[in-house]
Parts: structure tokens; sequence; C-alpha cells
């Protein structure tokens, strides 16, 4: 009879997936791949993450007056992660954002992808990145810049996109709470499209605080990719100016958001030469209420700004509901169809020809802002 019981229980750990300690958390159905959650800490910052989707959970960070707090709208368990329609916190590849008309053509060849978004192919297709299986290749959290990397490898044909890809993601937790962010994809026969991207939603005044529409962003970006009503890039690069895109100066994100309709959905054309090995100074968002200033730089050409339009009443850790705007993303990444659009920067690679993609986070508060030394962090080339 006991024995029963404990195969019973076993049995109900399994199926509902948790175990104490906080390591294995979700065990995958049939697999033997394993679903966990993993922290690192550095300083006053720490972060936790899961390998569904090579995922940010959380990000706690003091305030102005050193009360810590989580910025990164999430799930408490891994199972909701499994089932969400939102992107929270992920990566999404293969080709992140949107594919016109679900198709595209390469080397004289034509290429069908599975659509979930009208008639478009969104963040990968319906089985993404975002929604597998990632590898822990590598965690260390002893020692001064903790790390965590993840590896996926795509198949050939996966999801409608050719050839197969080997990606990674590390996320490495710097001194001064600086979260860096590199991924790369490696072609192993031949040539297909990558563009990844980080997808975590940020509110700085906390992640159950309300709408960031009070908080200011500045985008350092004079141009954006005009797009149709399907959220298409009409192809076209416009000037910011005079439109309610314009954040070359910090302005709060609310304060023009309802000319829009329902808010930022929309690529900008990050300022600077297009340098793979340089960062370039991307957005900086402030909340006057905590005090926190996160400031992102990037090397690729674009960013996506998303001001969470499209969040219809989640419900997130703690059991609090995110409405509309409870977040906001900032997308590094190519141009959205630029497999259908000759005059964006190309997002093909081949055997020869590698992807990497790097991001730098900078968490300051109004109490550190004076010995702020991030300027020369744009600088700062990593591997
Ligand atoms: C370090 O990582 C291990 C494995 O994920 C975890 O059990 C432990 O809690 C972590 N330590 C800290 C200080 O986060
Ligand atoms: C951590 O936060 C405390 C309280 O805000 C602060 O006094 C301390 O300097 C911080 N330490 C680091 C390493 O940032
Ligand atoms: C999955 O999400 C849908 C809505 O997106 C919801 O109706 C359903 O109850 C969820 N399933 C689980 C198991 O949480
Ligand atoms: C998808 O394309 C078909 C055929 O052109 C069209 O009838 C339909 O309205 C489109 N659907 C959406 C959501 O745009
Ligand atoms: C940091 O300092 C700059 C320039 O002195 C100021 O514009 C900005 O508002 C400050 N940031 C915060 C979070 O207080």
């Amino acid at each position: 009879m006991n024995k029963l019981c404990l195969l019973f229980s076993l049995l109900l750990v399994v199926a509902f997936g948790f175990v104490n300690g906080g390591k294995l958390e979700y065990d995958i159905d049939k697999s033997k791949e394993k679903i966990g959650i993993y922290e690192l800490k550095n300083g006053n910052m720490s972060v936790k993450f899961t390998n569904w989707g090579a995922t940010i959970m959380s990000l706690v960070i003091p305030d102005k007056h050193g009360k810590r707090g989580d910025i990164v709208l999430g799930y408490d368990t891994v199972k909701d992660y499994k089932n969400d329609t939102t992107f929270f916190g992920s990566v999404v590849g293969r080709v992140a954002n949107r594919i016109g008309g679900a198709r595209f053509s390469l080397n004289g060849a034509q290429y069908k992808l599975p659509k979930n978004d009208g008639n478009n192919t969104l963040h990968g297709g319906p089985k993404g990145f975002a929604d597998v299986i990632w590898k822990v290749m590598k965690i260390n959290n002893h020692s001064e810049d903790p790390t965590i990397l993840f590896g996926y490898d795509s198949k050939d044909d996966e999801n409608g996109f050719p050839g197969e890809i080997r990606v990674t993601v590390r996320y490495l937790l710097r001194s001064d709470n600086r979260l860096r962010v590199t991924m790369k994809a490696r072609a192993l026969k031949k040539a297909t499209p990558v563009n990844l991207a980080q997808h975590t939603y940020w509110n700085l005044g906390n992640h159950d605080s309300g709408d960031i529409l009070s908080e200011e962003i500045q985008l350092f970006a004079s141009r954006f990719t005009p797009v149709d009503e399907h959220l298409i890039p009409t192809g076209v690069l416009s000037t910011v100016r005079g439109t309610p895109y314009d954040f070359l100066k910090p302005r709060t994100i609310g304060s023009r958001i309802r000319e829009l309709g329902k808010g930022y959905d929309i690529n900008y054309v990050i300022d600077g030469p297009d340098d793979p090995k340089k960062l370039k100074k991307t957005a900086i968002v402030k909340d006057k209420k905590s005090g926190r200033m996160m400031k992102v730089y990037t090397n690729q050409a674009g960013v996506q700004f998303y001001s969470g339009n499209l969040i219809k009443r989640e419900k997130g850790k703690g059991g609090f509901i995110y409405k509309p705007h409870a977040g906001l993303c900032l997308e590094t990444q190519g141009f959205p169809d630029a497999l259908n659009h000759q005059n964006f920067p190309s997002q093909i690679i081949s055997p020869g020809k590698p992807y990497k993609h790097k991001m730098l986070f900078k968490f300051l508060t109004a109490k550190d802002n004076k010995s702020d030394k991030s300027s020369r962090l744009a600088e700062i080339d990593f591997d």
C-alpha cells in the first residue's frame, strides 16, 4: 500500500511537475529533456531563466529606496509559459517578427511557411524557438560573471525553414547591474534566414505596478519602417519627425499613444553605422516613481518597440492580471519581413557566414545615476 502511494505521488510529481529546491520544475511529456528554472545573481541583481524558450522569467533589482522588485512580466510556473500567446520573456525565431504572406524565396526556391498571424508567419511560426526546450549547455553562478548558455538545434524544414541550424543564447550578468545577451546561429549545410529577438516585457515600476504609459522612453532612431494594416512593412524608410513615433527626445510612452489606435508595434531603424562588431545606443527607458532606468544597446539594425497592446487580461505572477500596456518590449533585430524586401538588410546566413546578435542592458537608479559611466559601455566589445 505504501509503495503504491509512493508510486502514485511520484507519478503526480511528474505529471504536474514540481520538485522542491527550484531546479527541476516540470517534466516534459514522454521526453527525457527536463525543463528547469535557473537563477543567476550579481550584486543586487538576480535573474531567473527557464530553458523553455530560453526565457527570462524575472529580473529583480532595487528601486531608488533600495527596495527590490521584479521588473519582468511573466508567470509563476513553466507550465503557464507553455500555454502562453504573449511570448513573455522568450527568445523568438528562427525568424522573429512578421513574414508577409507566410512565404519567401531564396536561391530560386519558394518556401511556404505555416500561418499563425492572419496570413502571415509571426516569430518563426506556431512552434517557434519560444515554444521548444533548449539544452542548458553551461551554467555558472559562482564566478564574477555569472552566466547561462542555452542551445537549440533546429532541423531542416522545421516550421518550413530550409536547412539545419545550431543556435545558442548566452545570458551574462556583469557588475553594475548589467545584463549581456549574445544570440548566435550557425547554418550547418545550406543558406537560411535567421533573425532572433529577445522578447522580454519590461515594466520598470515593477511587473505588477499597472501600465508603462507614464514611463519615459528615448529611442535613438530617426527613421522607422511604416506598415500596412496587417503590420507588414511597406518597404519605405520614413522619418519619425512630425509623427507620434518620434522619441528622439525623451517623452512618456502615453504622450501620443492615442493617435495610434492600439499603440506602438513598430520597427525603428537604429541610428549609426551598421558595424556588427559595435554596439549602438538604442533606447533609454525611465520610470520616475521607482527611479529606475534601463539603457539598451545592440549591434542590430532595428528595434521593434511594442507597447504590449495585445495583452488581454493575462493572469501572471502572483495572480496579477496584466492588461494592455502592462509592459513594453524592445526587441532588437533585423527589419520585419526583410525576406520580401530587397532594400532591407539581408537576414540570410550560410555555413561560412554565421549570425551574431549582441544586446546589453544596463539598469540604473536615480541614486547611482551620477556615477554612470555607461556612455563608455557602448564601446565594449564582447564575444
Ligand atoms: C546557482 O545555480 C544552481 C543551479 O541552478 C542553483 O541551484 C543555485 O540556487 C544557484 N545559486 C544562486 C546563488 O543563485
Ligand atoms: C545593493 O543595494 C544596497 C541598498 O540599495 C546598496 O547600499 C548597495 O550599494 C548595493 N550594492 C551593489 C553591489 O550594488
Ligand atoms: C491555455 O490558454 C487558454 C487561453 O489562451 C485558456 O483558455 C486555457 O485554459 C489554458 N490552458 C491551461 C491548461 O492553462
Ligand atoms: C488571407 O488571404 C485571403 C486570400 O487572399 C483573404 O481572403 C483573407 O481575407 C486574408 N485573411 C486575413 C486575415 O487577412
Ligand atoms: C540621470 O541623469 C540625467 C542627466 O543628469 C538626467 O537627465 C536623468 O533624468 C537622470 N536619471 C534618473 C533615473 O534620475
